[in-house]
């Protein structure tokens, strides 16, 4: 599959398709001590091509659980799950997945050599993957230190290596489990308008988890809010923030953001009771 493209400034088309389904899944995970945790309740979901849907909910509400379903490593207790209109029973590149740690990143490779290898094990040619993969690192500002080991890269630079790393795979979701979560705050800033040009000029799907409302609303053109468990999505409303080209820190000064964020963690604090076993 090729990129697929939108100019910059504006959100990808979504007229691609649906690309997950996430139809009545209730997931329960049994414990080690013989009892039960329902994770996640009656989550029904379509997520269209090309959408930058981020999710939020109190800790331990079972985003990372429905990530970990929709990424194929784990199969619902009920209901199902499908990308690209096919059953998702497994992992697969259509479906990358970047992780809060970088230690996905292997760190006997270069640089390089990580965002090449899913190319690689693809069979794709050593000439059209290096070039593939060097495309994809200087997308992310880290071709000058492709023949580095990972080690010698700082936190926010490992985490673009995931993202390239993911790119080069050619996925239609990237699947983000708080991938700015350990980072700095200027870090993570610069990350997240680094990720809004990625997917504004790729028109990648992107499933991104936060724990930040402001994250959230500024990346998202479809923002969901889960409950404390087991998670039910309370709020599913769309953005209008993430296809704009105005720098960050202006958006999040304008009333319109403002308001949109105090929805968000009105939802969140309205839904926010005792989890139930
Ligand atoms: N392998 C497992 N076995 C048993 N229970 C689990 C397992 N993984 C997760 N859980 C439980 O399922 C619930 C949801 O976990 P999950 O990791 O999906 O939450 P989360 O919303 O991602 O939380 P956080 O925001 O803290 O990352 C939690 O109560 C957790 O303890
Ligand atoms: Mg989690």
């Amino acid at each position: 599959m090729s990129l697929r493209r939108a100019s910059a400034g504006s959100p990808p088309t979504q007229a691609g398709g649906r690309d997950l389904r996430v139809a009545g899944v209730r997931h329960v995970y049994a414990t080690q001590d013989g009892g039960e945790v329902h994770a996640l309740d009656r989550i029904d979901l379509d997520v269209a091509s090309g959408e930058f849907l981020c999710l939020v909910g109190p800790s331990g509400c079972g985003k990372t659980t429905l990530l970990q379903l929709l990424a194929g490593f784990l199969h619902p207790t009920e209901g199902a799950i499908e990308a690209g209109g096919v059953p998702v029973v497994k992992p697969g590149h259509e479906r990358g997945v970047v992780f809060q740690h970088p230690s996905s990143l292997y760190p006997w490779l270069t640089v390089r050599r990580n965002v090449e290898l899913g190319p690689r094990l693809r069979g794709v040619p050593r000439g059209a993957r290096r070039a593939r993969g060097e495309q994809e690192l200087a997308r992310v500002g880290l071709l000058e230190f492709a023949d580095r080991a990972v080690y010698e890269l700082s936190g926010g630079m490992q985490q673009r290596c995931q993202i390239a790393r993911v790119l080069a795979n050619d996925p239609d979701v990237m699947l983000m489990d708080e991938p700015f979560g350990a980072l700095d705050a200027l870090t993570r800033e610069h990350l997240q308008g680094e990720l809004r040009r990625i997917w504004q000029d790729t028109g990648r799907t992107v499933f991104f988890i936060t724990h930040s409302v402001d994250e959230a609303v500024a990346l998202a053109s479809r923002v969901l809010v889960m409950s404390t468990r087991p998670g039910r999505i309370v709020l599913d409303e769309r953005l209008p923030f993430s296809g704009s080209s105005a720098p960050l820190a202006d958006l999040r000064a304008s009333p319109a953001f403002v308001e949109a964020c105090a929805r968000v963690r009105a939802a969140i604090d309205s839904n926010a009771g005792p989890g139930r076993p």
